[in-house]
């Protein structure tokens, strides 16, 4: 068994993000801020943080934003110079020395699949990260990292795992595990089952180490549900041929692609702030304990 350091991230950020719509028409949903960072800034961190010295972008269409984030800002960082604000202008060159970042074109939104498919030529013959960067994954140990430790032990692709309600697993890609332990090798997956299909209650979470050999199999894919070119099918003959491994990751995990996902990450990051908490803290209470007008404040459109 042969075990390659993993030196590349592959984060895909080509969707429409029609989740967020209209806020996505005009921006990508991956710089929503989440306090005053980017949600892609936190992925971008988080496979730093673990390692990856490399960061391959899948982009689309109106990502422009995405590229000039980790680009550096001459005329901003001169302002800021000139104005002696010295420790926003370190955070600011911090950001485009985060790591070697590339971006590659996909042309037309196929799918999950087909997104990380376009990244094959830059990632080559070694195993590599994929982070979606929707799932936002707060832990001491990076999620990524944890994952790496397992592809470490066992040379085997890995899949970050949590448990989901029976009545949201045709949201997710689902997992047949083959123990109940925290690292388990896995059966199969299936991509949105109905509760009856679903073989668990435990879903892919959006942070994946792969063998290279997943190319091959994303090559043969063909369009699956919804008409896109879906990663689980890939993953579910590189189960069977290859062997993968699912992991119980440690971390709170938030969907800041979703509404009510991104306003609970935007509470758990504002009560875990090293300025803001305290304050945050104390209006929260206000809100919920001493103010139920406020609750009530909002009209059922603005509720929808
Ligand atoms: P999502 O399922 O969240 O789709 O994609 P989306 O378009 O971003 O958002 P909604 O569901 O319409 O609101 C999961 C990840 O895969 C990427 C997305 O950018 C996101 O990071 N993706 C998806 C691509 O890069 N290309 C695709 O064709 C589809």
């Amino acid at each position: 068994m042969e075990i390659r350091k993993i030196r590349k991230a592959v984060i895909p950020v080509a969707g429409f993000g029609t989740r967020f719509l209209p806020a996505t028409k005009s921006m990508p949903k991956e710089m929503l801020p989440i306090i005053d960072r980017p949600i892609i800034h936190y992925a971008v961190e988080e496979a730093v943080r673990s390692g990856i010295t490399e960061i391959i972008f899948i982009t689309g269409r109106g990502k422009r934003a995405l590229e000039d984030y980790f680009d550096h800002s001459f005329e901003l960082e001169h302002r800021l110079e000139k104005a002696g604000k010295k420790e926003i202008l370190k955070q600011i060159k911090d950001i485009s020395d985060m790591a070697e970042i590339v971006y590659i074109r996909q042309k037309e939104a196929l799918g999950l699949g087909h997104a990380v498919l376009r990244a094959k030529d830059l990632v080559g013959d070694e195993p590599f990260a994929v982070l979606l960067p929707d799932d936002l994954i707060n832990g001491e140990k990076p999620c990524i990292k944890q994952l790496m430790e397992v592809y470490g032990k066992t040379g085997k692709s890995v899949l970050a795992a949590e448990e989901t309600s029976p009545n949201k697993v045709s949201a997710y890609g689902i997992i047949d595990p083959a123990t109940d332990e925290h690292t388990f090798k896995i059966n199969g997956v299936i991509e949105k089952p109905s509760k009856e299909e679903a073989p668990s209650n435990l879903y892919i979470v959006g942070r994946y180490i792969f063998d290279p050999k997943i190319f091959e199999y994303l090559e043969e894919t063909k369009p699956g549900k919804g008409g896109e070119i879906q990663v689980t099918d890939a993953i579910q003959k590189l189960a069977k041929n290859e062997g993968v491994m699912g992991y119980k990751f440690e971390g709170e995990h938030h969907d800041a692609g979703d509404k009510l996902g991104f306003l609970k990450a935007t509470v758990s990051y504002g009560l875990k702030h090293k300025k803001l908490s305290g304050e945050f803290k104390n209006y929260l209470k206000e809100v919920i304990l001493d103010k139920p007008a406020l609750q009530a404040g909002m009209t059922e459109k603005e509720n929808k």
